[in-house]
């Protein structure tokens, strides 16, 4: 890869002052320093260092949130404060982007990564990637419902639903559930219960594929996959 490519990934800066970076001495590959932007680094086998401070490179990173309520799941936002907004600096840099959009209020487990080709693996409708749910209903959630979630229910536009799997674990006037879904439409859970005449008053994710959410993590904390985590995702594919 070329040095200047390298160190603009890195978040050194545009391509243009990366080049006046090389220019101005900064930079130093294997202890040596380098001026020509087209050099050929090696990020694996050379050590880069920037006024003696190496360079770690790597291409990738893979982040799990803990959503709070009130931010929403976008790169940028004119109004409202977004995910990436939460992230530090460091973080940034990478151009990370969340994987799928939780709702504005919704809470609970976020995938952010700068991976395309993981996220659309996440992401795409054939893979049937199961997501978990814990929601608190208004209103009752009976077996009947269980049963309907099961065969798939209509939602406003006339889509019917695949098969959700529902699990009641405590029933009353207010309702606490759980939901595991395999697609991603617009609002799915809270549509879901609208076509059985409740209303989810509180949702949190709990699981995507193979990864859970941190219970750890305070809402609005991040923290980089394990690397058990990071295998279990990418073995997906
Ligand atoms: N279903 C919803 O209704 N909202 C979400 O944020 C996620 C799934």
């Amino acid at each position: 890869m070329r040095i200047d490519k390298l160190l603009a990934n890195m978040g050194y800066g545009s391509r243009k002052e990366v080049k006046k970076l090389l220019k101005d001495g900064g930079v130093t590959v294997n202890n040596e320093m380098v001026k020509d932007a087209k050099l050929h680094v090696n990020p694996e086998n050379d050590t880069v260092s920037i006024y003696g401070e190496e360079v770690h490179y790597r291409e990738f990173v893979y982040l799990m949130m803990n959503k709070p309520p009130g931010v929403i799941s976008a790169t940028e936002d004119a109004v409202d404060q977004t995910v990436i907004d939460l992230l530090e600096p460091d973080h940034q840099i990478f151009n990370p982007f969340p994987v799928g959009r939780l709702d504005k209020d919704t809470e609970g487990l976020l995938l952010i990564t700068n991976d395309g080709q993981l996220s659309h693996q996440l992401l795409s409708p054939k893979k049937h990637v199961p997501k978990t749910y814990f929601a608190v209903i208004d209103g009752e959630v009976t077996d009947k419902d269980i049963e309907a979630f099961k065969e798939g229910v209509e939602l406003d536009d006339g889509y019917v639903t695949k098969p959700g799997e529902l699990t009641i674990l405590k029933s009353g006037i207010r309702s606490d559930i759980e939901l595991t879904i395999t697609e991603g439409k617009f609002h799915q859970v809270k549509r879901m219960f609208e076509a059985v005449g409740k209303r989810v008053v509180y949702l949190q994710r709990l699981s995507m594929g193979p990864l859970k959410l941190d219970e750890e993590l305070e809402l609005g904390e991040y923290r980089e996959l394990t690397e058990e985590e990071l295998t279990n995702l990418l073995d997906r594919e």
